[in-house]
């Protein structure tokens, strides 16, 4: 048996794949109901919390005319009995066409398309990688900025427990534009992430200032939650969970192009008043996750988009 397509590592694709997804997900925010899906199933495994990135998966598939069976509560399936992910992802593929999976466990997503006879979409794998995220922030840069080369990308807060952050480096190995990373020493973006960038000639710079300087030479300001959950030392949480926080007044002077994004959800780090900013752009951000996440499910399937006949 061939192995399914599965999207579990955003280094797995090419720049050409990530610029077809870019404009599928374009279609389907112009196009986000069809029938496409119909007769297909998909099922959500979430074995860690999530609000968007199930909501917005099931959602994709509800609009193109699938249907969803899952879970959003490991407690209440078997593997609270002890049942394997192996013995799981095989039970799970017995049902649907398509397996959409978060897991507390980095690599879990690998593990699972290794072995499973269906495709395998990582929704998030413990501090490892989350590439549909990564494809729906991508799609907010290049909706908002109109390109992918030549930015100014400001990552702030946890750069070293934040999936989010080492997915997107990954995927901007392909295009030329600049990190800046905002963080205290506790939450530095790894040395790996660090030499990735090194290796693949990412321009980066690394600061524990979020000062005006930086934020006013920003295209895009990338907050992150600080992610408590993956501490083992709770006292050290508590000392640098509050250090980052954005302000309106702090964007008084920022480029007229500049965007806020976050991946969310947030805590501290961006205050309420920034939400009526022009540049405050998370919540579209969210909402650009549904058309990544369709453009994803449809081209894990095979599924032909419309477009593409005409
Ligand atoms: N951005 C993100 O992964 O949000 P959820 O944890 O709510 O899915």
């Amino acid at each position: 048996m061939d192995k399914p397509n599965s999207f579990v590592s955003i280094s797995d694709m090419t720049k050409e794949d990530i610029l077809n997804l870019l404009a599928d997900a374009d279609y389907f925010e112009s196009n986000p109901n069809s029938r496409i899906l119909q007769g297909k199933v998909a099922a959500t495994l979430f074995f860690e919390p999530s609000t968007r990135t199930r909501l917005s998966f099931e959602t994709a598939v509800n609009r193109l005319g699938g249907r969803v069976i899952g879970f959003s509560d490991a407690s209440t399936t078997s593997s609270s009995k002890g049942e394997s992910l192996k013995d799981t992802i095989m039970m799970v593929s017995n049902y649907a066409d398509i397996i959409i999976m978060r897991h507390y466990l980095e690599g879990a997503a690998q593990y699972a398309s290794e072995i499973s006879p269906v495709p395998i979409v990582n929704a998030g794998d413990g501090a490892n990688q989350h590439p549909s995220q990564t494809m729906l922030d991508l799609y907010s840069i290049y909706k908002t900025q109109g390109t992918l080369d030549g930015l100014t990308i400001t990552l702030v807060g946890d750069l070293k427990y934040g999936r989010t952050v080492h997915s997107m480096l990954q995927a901007m190995k392909h295009f030329n534009s600049k990190f800046v990373f905002v963080a205290c020493k506790e939450l530095a973006m790894p040395v790996e992430y660090k030499e990735f960038c090194d290796a693949n000639g990412i321009e980066y710079v690394e600061t524990t200032e979020f000062s005006p300087d930086v934020i006013n030479n920003s295209d895009i300001i990338y907050m992150t939650r600080v992610q408590r959950e993956r501490f083992s030392d709770l006292e050290e949480y508590e000392r640098v969970k509050d250090l980052y926080a954005l302000h309106n007044s702090m964007l008084d002077n920022s480029k007229p192009n500049l965007k806020i994004l976050h991946p969310l959800p947030r805590v501290n780090e961006i205050a309420y008043d920034v939400d009526n900013n022009t540049k405050a752009y998370y919540f579209q951000q969210a909402k650009n996750g549904l058309y990544a996440r369709q453009a994803i499910i449809c081209n894990v399937l095979g599924v032909e988009i419309p477009r593409k006949n005409s």
